[in-house]
């Protein structure tokens, strides 16, 4: 498990394999680790908790951290390639963390670079690290990730972190509700692949009408960069904005509600202090999850 470039890339056993082993550091950290070894992260796209989790990790392990939280400081800026970037790059380090607006750019970075590459999201494709801290946080409240009911809310056709999750939840047989307005709803082809697997799944625009029947809200931002067409974005910004009265009295008891943030206005702060939301923890547990990513994909380097 050299690179982690996409879910869809990953079996069961490697899922199970990263969340047993960020349990494992949250007893037990594992200061010295990583003690020598350079990380290179490479953000070409706004970040806050990404980025700053896997500079967090990296250090929780004894790594080093170099690179650019801005593409406009560098030689690209003067024409040079992403791939000479990357050749460059690997040379001065162990490992590369990249976030890249097009769809694809991790793979292509993998394919050039000799070293593990961790995709930290390629466009509107995928985002596996936070994947896989979401599956961590679930697998803590509900003691498995089997047979889960997931509605996703929001921007489920650019929304990556929706895109990745579909991909691992579908191995744990989850169902899936699938809450957006028609112009955002989740890709056809992620569809075809829960058809193909025989996995239930429904749409529909309004939350009211499942919330009683779901253990997990996911709700997402709606991702107004990835839009062509601004006016089209204009028409479905603020279209969710749940608030605690939503939730209150109309949900299973232990119903959590995640978000990857940044949230805009699709949660409402009436919501942060009831026990069912679960979107700072899970921001947090992000640092062991990249924690366990690093190791793996390090394990057996030089
Ligand atoms: C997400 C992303 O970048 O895809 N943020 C994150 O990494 N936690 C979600 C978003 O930007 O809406």
């Amino acid at each position: 498990m050299k690179d982690f470039i996409g879910i869809s890339k990953m079996t069961k056993d490697e899922i199970i394999e990263v969340l047993d082993m960020a349990r494992e550091l949250e007893k037990n950290p594992k200061p010295d680790i990583l003690k020598g070894k350079i990380i290179a992260s490479l953000f070409f796209e706004p970040s806050t908790r990404t980025r700053l989790s896997f500079t967090a990790a990296a250090y929780k392990l004894g790594a080093n951290v170099l690179g650019f939280e801005n593409p406009d400081v560098t030689s690209l800026k003067k024409g040079e390639s992403l791939n000479d970037t990357i050749k460059i790059v690997e040379g001065y380090s162990d490992l590369i963390v990249i976030r890249h607006p097009e769809i694809g750019t991790a793979e292509i970075a993998a394919n050039i670079s000799e070293k593990p590459v961790i995709n930290a999201g390629d466009g509107a494709n995928e985002h596996p690290s936070q994947t896989l801290l979401d599956l961590f946080t679930i697998r803590k409240e509900f003691k498995t990730l089997d047979n889960i009911k997931i509605a996703f809310v929001g921007d489920l056709k650019y929304g990556r972190t929706v895109h990745s999750l579909l991909k691992a939840m579908k191995l744990f047989n989850a169902r899936f509700y699938f809450v957006a307005p028609k112009s955002i709803q989740i890709p056809d082809k992620l569809l075809k692949e829960l058809d193909d697997m025989d996995i239930s799944y429904s749409l529909h625009e309004n939350y009211e009408e499942i919330i009683d029947k779901i253990d997990v809200m996911y709700v997402t931002r709606i991702q107004r960069e990835r839009f062509d067409d601004i006016e089209e974005y204009k028409k479905v910004s603020g279209i969710y904005k749940i608030k605690d009265t939503d939730i209150i009295g109309k949900t299973k008891e232990n119903m959590i509600i995640m978000h990857p943030l940044p949230r805009v206005d699709e949660i409402d702060v009436s919501v942060d202090n009831l026990p069912n939301a679960k979107y700072f923890d899970q921001a947090k547990n992000g640092v062991v999850v990249r924690e366990a990513m690093y190791i793996l994909a390090l394990k057996g380097e030089k």
